[in-house]
């Protein structure tokens, strides 16, 4: 009996955490053969898993099978590998960054409302508002002037986030003043972000959606090597500038070494519905900017956003268009829940995102 022998016929035996056998899963340790007796090392997250019984009673069948005349003896360790990705945040499922070219877009209204939308399909859902140039979470949600309070966990001093519509919310707009923030330079900027991820107290949650600065800078780069992204999210208008903006940022996200896979794209002021006749579209935008930069990013439309007045009102007085625009919760309800399909998609193809790994 050979140590190859005894290896494959304990493949044989389903690694209870993903189904794979247990060789090529790594579970299995040292193999150890004295005459017919046959030691086995298993390799365990913890030593009291449930599977512990099932799984020696498995390991002992599968040698009995290749040979009934070998003893098993089967001990356990503690598992020490690394997980497969170091996450700043596991408490989080899916980071989603909302991304576009250039300023104005709506990328702000798409992450409000979508961040909204996923809520009502059932995921609990929070909002980094990353807009270092920008920060409109805290007008746009009703939070301007308040700062978020710090509290002391285990020693260390900690960022708890402000809560707008049952959401989690962090700015830069809580921190620093619109005239500080233009002025700071990289390093700077990403410790901040840094700090909004590593140094707060995020609860669990589906979806985090990050607002980032439009076009391609420190803060995007910051944050891909900070926290795992599952993917992005462009927001373009229709207009053909707008896509060639867009473009570039979503070039940034599929370069080699960052890697983060684009999700989709909404289309936003896709046209104009006058409140006196909604069943009016009026394209003054153009047409077909979104689905073009869906093509080209090998992805999908995840939904069209009209202009309405509704929408500026509700982002000036702290209350997000999906609260009370049907028009809005309607386009949001289908970007929402093409959103959480592509993530799902994303997560059963692709390995989770690595944070990139810079030498400063
Ligand atoms: N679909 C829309 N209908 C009407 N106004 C919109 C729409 N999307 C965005 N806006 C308005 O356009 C301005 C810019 O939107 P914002 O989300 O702040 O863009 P960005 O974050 O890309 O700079 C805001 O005043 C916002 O209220
Ligand atoms: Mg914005």
């Amino acid at each position: 009996m050979t140590q190859e022998q005894i290896r494959q016929a304990l493949n044989s035996v389903p690694d209870p955490n993903n189904g794979k056998g247990i060789v090529d899963t790594g579970c299995v340790g040292q193999i150890i053969i004295e005459d017919s007796n046959v030691s086995v090392e298993l390799l365990l997250p913890s030593l009291d898993v449930p599977y512990k019984m099932p799984l020696i009673q498995s390991v002992e069948s599968a040698i009995a099978d290749l040979d009934s005349g070998l003893t098993t003896h089967v001990h356990f360790t503690v598992d020490q590998r690394p997980e497969s990705v170091d996450s700043p945040l596991p408490q989080v499922k899916n980071i989603i960054a909302v991304a576009s070219g250039k300023g104005g877009v709506g990328k702000s209204t798409v992450s409000v409302n979508l961040a909204l939308g996923l809520q009502a399909l059932g995921a609990k859902v929070g909002i980094l508002d990353a807009d270092i140039y920008g920060p409109s979470m805290p007008k746009m949600l009703g939070l301007e002037g308040q700062k978020p309070p710090v509290r002391q966990l285990h020693g260390q001093h900690k960022i708890v986030p402000l809560n707008a519509y049952n959401m989690p919310v962090m700015s830069v707009g809580f921190i620093v003043e619109p005239e500080q923030a233009v002025v700071l330079r990289g390093p700077r900027l990403a410790g901040i972000l840094r700090q909004f991820i590593e140094d707060c107290l995020w609860p669990e949650l589906d979806f985090l959606i990050i607002d980032l600065p439009p076009g391609t800078g420190d803060v995007q780069l910051t944050l891909v090597q900070t926290v795992p992204v599952t993917g992005a999210v462009l927001v373009t208008t229709p207009q053909d500038v707008a896509v060639a903006d867009a473009i570039k940022a979503m070039n940034m996200f599929k370069l080699s070494n960052i890697d983060v896979p684009i999700l989709g794209v909404v289309e936003n002021m896709s046209w104009f519905t006058p409140k006196e006749l909604p069943n009016n579209k009026y394209h003054i935008f153009g047409k077909g900017g979104g689905r073009k930069l869906a093509l080209m990013s090998e992805t999908m439309l995840l939904g069209n956003v009209p202009l309405v007045q509704s929408v500026v009102d509700g982002g000036d007085e702290g209350k997000p268009a999906f609260l009370t625009e049907p028009i809005i919760q309607k386009a949001f309800d289908e970007i929402a829940r093409n959103t959480a399909r592509q993530t799902a998609i994303r997560n059963e193809l692709l390995a989770a995102t690595t944070p990139v790994k810079v030498s400063r």
